[in-house]
């Protein structure tokens, strides 16, 4: 896009595929999105393209709604990340500063650069580096070195990897229709920039996305990103095994999961009886709720099991006393923030997404959980193409300064070779 103050993210779901464009208008000092377009993903599987014309043709259909809908075409995008290939490493670097002058964004953009100059896997590929601390003389931490005096600035950058080869395939579907990707951002993130507050970030706390074929999560502490994670779980496993429990069609367990589902077992008083379609001669048969909200119960379990296994591998689980915060439409799902907090004991809330992006005749149900990732995509890049100087009465959204480093660091350098 040749009007820098016009943005646009795109989200590949497991499910839907989204595309949003924004418009940021200095004048008003706010930002409108302005085009949207969603559809149902074919190709994709637990965030690896299993089929790019499928993919292509997905994307291609949200693309063409979103652009009819702003009067735009779209060249440059962010693009979300998800799956089970994302990993997150450590890396420390720390570089000489200058005795005369305070820390500067050129220092720090530097020694995050050569936190980045690790060897990585062969098939694996650096998507994201982020100031995990700042360190000042090896001495003590800091939370914002810019403006300080140091002898040598340090810093300790959390790496998010992921596969070379899905990211290529997913890159390979946008060049297809003509998309450039400005920036790939692992979608948990995204969705963190779209929900959590800033006292949530400091005191330690977990975004999990649920989506359809993978959980994806990322932890925050002291303010500052810490690991990112996927599971090979989602919504679409839930729907999977009542499917399986009932001898059922997917349309059909999808429909009694939206309708009747819960997360949490239901008393009998509550239970009832439901008519559903299923395989074989019989066709119709009668399913009791309780039978179908214990699946999901179980199920559900499961999945916080494997992300509970994961925190403590990622020697994450002491970092959140501020909880757990649910994305994805999978945390759509009834009593889903009940069970989770029976699980871990911490708080825990459904992430919805705050009015900071005024939506110009959009539904409201763009504010939905479902819709984190994007609104955060958005979000990510809206703060990178702002000017540096915020035009006069217009607010500095919180935490710009250090997303925009983040983000320029990590543009420079995600691309495959
Ligand atoms: N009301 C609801 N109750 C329970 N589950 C729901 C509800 N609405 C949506 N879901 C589930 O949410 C999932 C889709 O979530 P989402 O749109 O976040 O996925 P996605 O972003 O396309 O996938 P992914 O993040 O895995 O790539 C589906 O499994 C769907 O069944
Ligand atoms: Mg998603």
């Amino acid at each position: 896009m040749a009007d820098r103050s016009t943005i646009c993210a795109i989200e590949i779901g497991n499910a839907k595929t989204c595309a949003a464009i924004a418009v940021h208008e200095p004048r008003g000092g706010y930002t409108v999105i302005d085009g949207w377009g969603q559809s149902e993903t074919e190709g994709l599987q637990q965030g690896s393209v299993t089929d790019m014309r499928a993919v292509e043709a997905s994307l291609s259909e949200a693309l063409a709604t979103a652009e009819q809908m702003s009067g735009t075409t779209v060249r440059n995008a962010l693009v979300s990340l998800s799956g089970s290939h994302l990993t997150t490493l450590s890396s420390r670097a720390r570089i000489p500063a200058s005795r005369n002058e305070p820390v500067g964004e050129a220092l720090m953009e530097q020694v995050l650069r050569k936190a980045r100059q690790i060897k990585v896997r062969p098939d694996q590929q650096i998507v994201q580096a982020l100031p995990g601390s700042w360190m000042i003389d090896d001495e003590y931490q800091v939370r914002e070195p810019e403006g300080m005096h140091a002898g040598y600035l340090g810093v300790e950058a959390r790496l998010v990897t992921g596969s070379s080869a899905a990211i290529s395939n997913q890159l390979a579907c946008l060049a297809a229709l003509d998309v450039q990707v400005e920036n790939l951002v692992p979608s948990a993130l995204a969705s963190a920039r779209a929900v959590l507050t800033r006292e949530e970030m400091d005191m330690g706390v977990v975004l999990v996305d649920i989506g359809a074929g993978t959980t994806d999560f990322a932890v925050y502490a002291r303010g500052r990103f810490q690991v990112a994670g996927a599971l090979n779980l989602g919504g679409n496993d839930l729907t999977r095994e009542l499917a399986h429990s009932l001898h059922c069609p997917s349309r059909v367990a999808e429909q009694l999961k939206i309708t009747h589902g819960s997360a949490m077992e239901l008393p009998s008083s509550l239970a009832g009886e439901v008519t559903a379609e299923v395989f074989g001669d019989q066709r119709h048969i009668s399913v009791s709720t309780r039978h179908l909200c214990q699946v999901l119960h179980q199920r559900v379990g499961q999945l916080w099991d494997r992300l509970d296994r994961h925190l403590v591998k990622a020697e994450c689980r002491r970092l959140i006393p501020a909880g757990l915060v649910l994305t994805g439409g999978g945390s759509l799902l009834p009593r889903i923030a009940d069970s989770c907090r029976a699980r871990f004991r911490l708080p825990v809330r459904t992430g919805t997404v705050p009015p900071s992006i005024p939506v110009r005749d959009l539904a409201a149900e763009v504010r939905s959980p479902e819709f984190a990732t994007i609104s955060g995509l958005l979000l990510w890049g809206l703060e990178a193409h702002r000017p540096a100087q915020p035009a006069e009465g217009q607010a500095r959204p919180e935490p710009a300064r250090g997303w925009i480093r983040s983000l320029r660091t990590v543009v420079a350098g995600f691309l495959p070779g």
